[in-house]
Order: structure tokens, then C-alpha cells, then sequence
């Protein structure tokens, strides 16, 4: 008997550190994948959780960097993985795939061929993790601010529509902080060896912090994967955070994550800013930085013009509320009018991702 057009999606957000999956029976990801892949000793590529498992005594490499695929058989093995343990049959199955928006459309043409020809999916939809988010508020206006691993972005929406002009964009993210906080421990002895990186993201997750105005944080002690120990001072915990509000201090020609809000606002119509600065909805895994709402909050406070209501959102899912919007709109019948379906492929080709991505 022919499956009913909603009988299973699989929704996968292509993060640059994590890549979320999960299928309709839950409204949670339920795979949550470290986008890490490393060679096995047989020139085998593990991918994920196999890789990091590797992770004493073979170099990882990122799936993606920013948003571009390194290669696009690591997607494909991440896909079997994620299909295999999800026990997803795809010919049963709509593929939903997020990305922040900044993946080419070379690769999602690619993407697309990966979808139906691989793995013959009766039907994909594409969308940017911004607008995905959205759905997961319940609302459809406001000025989405993402501060992921790989960019930060802010994306105006006004009645569910995006305003094209105040989308913003920087190529800076958590990974970049991250990189901060190692040159700190480099400065302070650390010896760069295997999972060096990934220890100084530990740290920056476990212990890192805005400079929002408090008295500075104790010194603690960072462990590395050596077993040595560096101490790092309340001061030095909170600078690399800074990177995302002031990358000028750091030399990077770049607006900060308040200038990029203001410049999104400013772009928009006059009848809209009221209300994109009454509903600023923090998503990805930077703006968990503590202090960050706060400082954000300050910042466009005092930036725009008095008596302008701010409120900074933050959600307590805003890890996975892009995941979750896609899941919301996977349980609608908006699925099937954004669908490209195998037939429409298989009749236009992979061109036809570009008029079926939803931003
Ligand atoms: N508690 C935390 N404090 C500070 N940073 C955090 C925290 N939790 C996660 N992060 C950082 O957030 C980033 C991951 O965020 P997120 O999952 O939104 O990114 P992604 O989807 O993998 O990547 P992309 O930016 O490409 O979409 C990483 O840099 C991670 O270190
Ligand atoms: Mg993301």
C-alpha cells in the first residue's frame, strides 16, 4: 500500500561542530553527531562517534568547514550512519536538511543528487536553520540572531517573511572563539599535541563568559589531553568571547554581534523595527556563552534610539529550536507544498534545488 505523504521525515541540521537527526516519532533530535571524521588504520574513514572513539591516536578533520562538505562522502557515510541506526528506509521517507544558509548551491545541487540517487528519498526539503527557528517560537516576526560554531547572522522576519536587506552575516562562530582560548593556552605553555583543540573547546564551553560588566570569574585549571595542567584567569576566561562582540580588538575587520542586529534593523521598514527589537530570538550554541544576552541586550539598548522596547529571547532549546521548527513544519501540510519531490527531480534535475530552499 502507498505510504501517506507524511508518514516519516527525516530531519537533519548539517551543523559544522554537531549534526543533529531525528525522525517524526520524536520532536527531539535523537542523534546528536560530532561532524568529525578521521581515517581508520585500513583506510576505512570513520565518521562522528566512531572517529572520536579514535581520537587518541588519529588526526580528526571537520566534515565541514564553515559550511562547506570537505568532501561529499563523508555526508554520504554520515547519511548511512544516521539512516542505519534510525532504521530510516528512505524510499518511505521525506529527507528535511538545515544548514545556516551559507552552503553553496553548488553543494546542495549536490546534496540533492546525494538525496535521490543514493539514497532514492521520496522528498527533500531544504531550509536555513534561522527560519526554521522561527517556527519553533510560535511567532513570525522578529530578528532571529544566530551565533553558531561556523558564522554569526542575523535574519528580520516580519509576518513569516524574510526581509531580504537585513539579513547579516558574519564568518565568525564558536570555533573562532575556541581558537582564541587555545592561542591563550598555547601563550601560557600548552603543548599543541592530538585533541589539543578539542580540549581547549571543553573549556571554552565549561568555563568561557562575556566581559558583561561583572567582576571577573576565579582562575581555573584547564586539563589537557597530556595530562598537563595551565591556569587560566578570571580575565582570560572572559576574552574570548569579546571575539563575537568586538572583532576589532582582535584585529578582524568584522561587525560584532550587536552591529550586525542594529545594521539588520536599520535595513528593514521603518513600520517593522518596533517590533524585530521586541522579539530578538537567540539560536546556536555560542549565544550560551554566559553573559551573552545580557551584553547583547546592553549593547543594542544603548545603540538605539531611546525608549525602543529590547528584548532578548532566550529560548531554553536554542541548541536544537531549528531542528525543532523543522519538525513543526515537517507535522504540516507546508512540507509537502516545500517538497521537491523524486518525480520533479527526476523530470528537472538538480537545478531545481535552488527554487526549493526555503529562506
Ligand atoms: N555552553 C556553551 N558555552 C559556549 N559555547 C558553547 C556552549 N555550548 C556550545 N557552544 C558552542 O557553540 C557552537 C556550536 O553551536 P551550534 O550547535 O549552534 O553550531 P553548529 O550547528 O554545529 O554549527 P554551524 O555554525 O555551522 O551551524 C560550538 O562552537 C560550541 O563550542
Ligand atoms: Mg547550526
Amino acid at each position: 500500500m502507498e505510504e501517506s505523504p507524511h508518514s516519516d521525515v527525516l530531519i537533519l541540521d548539517h551543523g559544522s561542530s554537531t549534526i543533529r537527526a531525528g525522525r517524526m516519532a520524536s520532536a527531539v533530535p535523537t542523534l546528536e553527531i560530532p561532524a568529525l571524521f578521521a581515517m581508520g588504520e585500513s583506510g576505512v574513514r570513520l565518521v562522528g562517534v566512531d572517529a572520536l572513539i579514535l581520537r587518541a591516536d588519529r588526526p580528526l578533520s571537520p566534515v565541514f568547514q564553515k559550511a562547506i562538505a570537505a568532501d561529499l562522502s563523508c555526508v554520504e557515510d554520515i547519511w548511512t550512519a544516521v539512516t542505519t541506526k534510525l532504521e530510516i528506509k528512505p524510499s518511505c521517507t521525506g529527507l528535511f536538511l538545515l544548514d545556516n544558509g551559507t552552503a553553496p548551491v553548488s553543494q546542495r545541487k549536490k546534496t540533492l543528487e546525494l538525496a535521490f540517487e543514493k539514497f532514492a528519498f521520496r522528498s527533500a526539503v531544504f531550509a536555513s536553520t534561522p527560519v526554521s527557528a522561527m517556527y519553533c517560537t510560535g511567532g513570525d516576526t522578529g530578528l532571529v540572531l544566530e551565533c553558531g560554531n561556523s558564522i554569526s547572522q542575523t535574519v528580520p522576519m516580519y509576518r513569516g517573511y524574510c526581509i531580504g536587506p537585513g539579513m547579516m552575516r558574519t564568518m565568525i562562530g564558536g570555533a573562532d572563539v575556541t581558537e582564541l582560548l587555545a592561542q591563550r593556552l598555547l601563550s601560557k605553555g600548552a603543548f599543541p599535541g592530538k585533541n589539543f583543540r578539542l580540549a581547549a573547546n571543553e573549556a571554552k564551553e565549561k568555563y568561557g563568559s562575556t566581559a558583561n560588566g561583572e567582576e571577573a570569574s576565579t582562575a581555573v585549571d584547564v586539563e589537557l589531553p597530556d595530562g598537563k595542567k595551565v591556569t587560566l584567569q578570571g580575565q582570560e576566561l572572559k576574552e574570548p568571547g569579546e571575539l563575537l562582540f568586538r572583532p576589532g580588538n582582535f584585529s578582524m575587520e568584522s561587525d560584532g554581534v550587536v552591529e550586525l542586529c542594529m545594521k539588520s534593523v536599520a535595513r528593514s521598514d521603518l513600520d517593522t523595527r518596533a517590533e524585530l527589537y521586541k522579539n530578538i530570538i537567540l539560536i546556536g550554541g555560542s549565544t550560551l556563552l554566559p553573559g551573552f544576552a545580557e551584553r547583547l541586550r546592553a549593547g543594542i539598548k544603548a545603540a538605539a534610539p531611546g525608549g525602543v522596547e529590547v528584548n532578548v529571547q532566550e529560548q531554553h532549546n536554542r541548541l536544537i529550536s531549528a531542528w525543532m521548527g523543522a519538525y513543526i513544519i515537517a507535522c504540516t501540510e507546508l512540507f509537502q507544498a516545500l517538497a521537491v519531490r523524486k518525480e520533479d527531480y527526476e523530470e528537472r534535475g538538480a537545478d531545481i534545488v535552488s527554487k526549493f530552499y526555503l529562506y
